[in-house]
């Protein structure tokens, strides 16, 4: 009989709990552990060089080696931050949105070890995740704020009013922004993933190309990316059908201006909007070198306090999961029960 009820009521109101948060959303199979506000263990093994191959991620493929890594991934999470199941008081997972294979391994290994171990498992959504993983670096910051989630699935501006309620105030109504950097990679000829190589391509180019930057832009809280990509397209066929190649690095550099510094306005705008005096960004793109620039830049000319976590932790990781599921396991919300099943289109709850 899995009967947690009593031990997760326990876990009202603490700050000490031992949380092991599990994350398998894409390609990264990923496992750490949360205690007492810090990061005792964050373990991430990459399938980048498995899909880089096929030019992107291949969803069969990706859940197949979440199956293989997940044990030890976890094993080396719990070993690392020195504790043991029985020590752990909840465990948190992604359950969407995400490949809805690849979610499924992580969820399913998580409802396995909640109910071997009779710990309370607790829900957790990606994009929310995403946004937690400032706390971790920023003791300082306290809800509310605005936060931008800028991703390979999401670009969404976010209304964040307490540790756990979060309102989606805008968002791309196509392609997310990682989306189309991968996709502008691949055009170029760049491995997978196509951000990271734009932005070390586009520091050494000049932002010279001019696509079409206004038309892709922030309307009716709507975002858009694909009028963008199909600009890039454009522009990079037609000199291919006059025999030259594209500069590649001006290409990345054109590029990186024209997605980021429109998403930029939208974000100053609904900043001023919801009259809030800090701004989080997260997520995949979050580490983009130009985004993180004008980010700070539009922090000290609008005068708004700008949080970002590294690198590492603006990537999907579990430590991420581990501090949203944190923050549940105190406002005794988002227990899940043990037919929890992935939601790979997982909405942030209110607004459009
Ligand atoms: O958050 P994330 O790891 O996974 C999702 O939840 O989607 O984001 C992955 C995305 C990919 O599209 C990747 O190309 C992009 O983030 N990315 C970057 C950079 N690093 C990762 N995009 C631009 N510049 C970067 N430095
Ligand atoms: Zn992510």
């Amino acid at each position: 009989m899995y009967d947690i009820s009593k031990q997760y009521e326990k876990l009202k109101g603490r700050d000490d709990t031992v949380i092991l948060g599990i994350e398998s959303s894409c390609d990264e199979t990923a496992a750490a552990v949360f205690s007492h506000g810090r990061i005792l263990s964050n373990v991430i093994a990459s399938q980048i060089d498995i899909h880089r191959r096929y030019g992107g991620v291949v969803p069969e493929i990706a859940s197949r080696n979440h199956t293989l890594a997940l044990p030890s991934v976890v094993d080396e999470a719990l070993k690392t931050a020195g504790v043991t199941l029985g020590d752990v008081d909840a465990i948190g997972v992604t359950y969407g949105a995400g490949l809805i294979g690849a979610l499924l391994v992580g969820v399913s290994a998580a409802k396995a070890l909640a109910y071997a171990a009779a710990k309370p498992l607790i829900k957790v959504n990606h994009v929310e995740a995403h946004v937690c993983a400032n706390y971790i670096e920023h003791p300082d910051l306290k809800p509310p704020f605005l936060a931008l989630v800028a991703s390979g699935g999401h670009t969404s501006i976010i209304e964040v009013s307490s540790y756990c309620c979060y309102r989606l105030v805008g968002s791309t109504g196509d392609d997310a922004i990682g989306e189309a950097f991968d996709k502008v990679a691949r055009l170029l000829g760049l491995p997978y993933p196509g951000g990271p190589n734009i932005d070390r391509l586009g520091r050494e180019g000049r932002a010279i190309i001019d696509f079409v930057k206004k038309k892709h832009t922030f309307t009716d809280g709507k975002l858009s990316y694909s009028g963008l990509k199909t600009a890039v397209v454009n522009y990079i066929h037609n000199l291919r059908q006059h025999g030259e190649e594209p500069v590649a690095a001006d290409v990345c550099a054109s590029f990186t201006a024209a997605a980021v510094d429109p998403l930029m306005e939208a974000v100053c705008a609904a900043v001023e909007k919801f009259g809030t005096e800090t701004l989080v960004i997260a997520g995949g793109v979050a580490s983009n070198s130009y985004l993180r620039e004008k980010a700070a830049q539009a922090g000290k000319t609008h005068g708004f306090d700008v949080f970002m976590p590294s690198p590492i932790y603006c990537t999907d990781n579990a430590a991420m999961v581990a501090v949203r599921a944190a923050f549940s396991a105190r406002e005794s919300k988002d227990l899940a029960p043990l037919d929890l099943s992935p939601q790979s289109n997982l909405r942030i709850g209110g607004g459009i």
